[in-house]
């Protein structure tokens, strides 16, 4: 028998209520599977509601507006359906991750980087003891490519550059060894040479760590190193999914086409989203 998956979401479809406006379905009826220390690339344009689906999987998404179904969503063999909020805690700092796009606002501007990945060591590493908490935030430092991480310890996030506040959230994410790390568009703010280090950063964490990885973007061009399946979502479904290679050589959608059409060159920061021709899709 096949191991269980590590997540396993059936017909997940998330509903947005405004009490001034019609309510919306974002989600539209997904399944995704990974196996354990499988990785995922979601992709899509803004809006098609990629984050949306992350932050539900872990019900992290505020329950209103948000209304979350599905026939299954089980996550390291939690059902994430029917658990109660402090098992969802303890879920939530053990097995999965998250960073996103701005370190800035993740970080807490006035704690020092020690204090903040000691706040989260000694919420979910219960092994580690409070003498040996500083050892083990140095080597995560060191893990994530931090120079003189000893040093670092005591600066205060606006003292480093935005790929090194990335870099420690990363540290952050990973210091309490989940099983799944959420990347939603992790380096969107960055520019394209920072961008490409904690791209290869997270795939050799990944190798290392034998976690896996959903890293979202809208952005075909940087999944490579670090996914090995591709799923495209458009206006809140998934419309193509495949091995990256795979789809990057022979997209069948014409989403996914124009997708590719807008990855953007070196030296250009965003994908030039807005050149997709909708007409396309129609026939697509
Ligand atoms: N908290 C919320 N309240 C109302 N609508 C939301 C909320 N979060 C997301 N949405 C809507 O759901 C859709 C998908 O959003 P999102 O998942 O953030 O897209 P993506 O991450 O792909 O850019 C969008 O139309 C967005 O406006
Ligand atoms: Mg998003």
């Amino acid at each position: 028998m096949p191991a269980e998956p590590l997540l396993h979401i059936r017909d997940l479809k998330i509903e947005f209520r405004r009490h001034d406006a019609e309510p919306t379905l974002a989600v539209k009826g997904i399944d995704l599977t990974l196996q354990q220390g499988e990785s995922l690339a979601l992709v899509g344009e803004s809006g098609s509601g990629k984050s949306a689906t992350a932050l539900a999987l872990a019900r992290l998404l505020p329950e209103p507006p948000a209304t979350i179904r599905a026939a299954a969503m089980t996550l390291a063999g939690h059902d994430m359906l029917t658990l109660k909020p402090d098992e969802l805690r303890k879920v939530r700092g053990k097995e999965i991750a998250y960073i996103f796009q701005e370190p800035t606002t993740s970080l807490n501007p006035v704690l020092t980087i020690r204090t903040q990945i000691g706040e989260a060591l000694a919420l979910h590493r219960p092994d580690v003891s409070k003498a040996d908490r500083d050892a083990e935030i140095v080597r995560w430092l060191d893990k994530v490519g931090i120079v003189q991480p000893e040093k670092r310890l005591h600066a205060y996030p606006h003292e480093l550059s935005g790929g090194m506040q990335q870099r420690v959230m990363i540290a952050m994410a990973l210091c309490c060894q989940p099983k799944l790390l959420i990347a939603d568009e992790p380096t969107t703010a960055l520019d394209v040479t920072i961008q490409k280090q904690i791209m290869d950063l997270l795939a050799d964490l990944r190798r290392e760590l034998g976690m896996s990885i959903i890293l979202i973007t809208h952005n075909l061009g940087i999944i490579r190193s670090v996914a090995d399946r591709v799923a495209v979502m458009f206006r809140g479904q998934i419309v193509e999914t495949g091995l990256v290679d795979e789809i990057l050589k022979n997209p069948q959608h014409a989403y996914t086409k124009a997708l590719l059409h807008c990855v953007p060159r070196m030296g250009t920061k965003q994908p030039r989203l807005h050149a997709i021709d909708y007409e396309l899709l129609k026939t697509g």
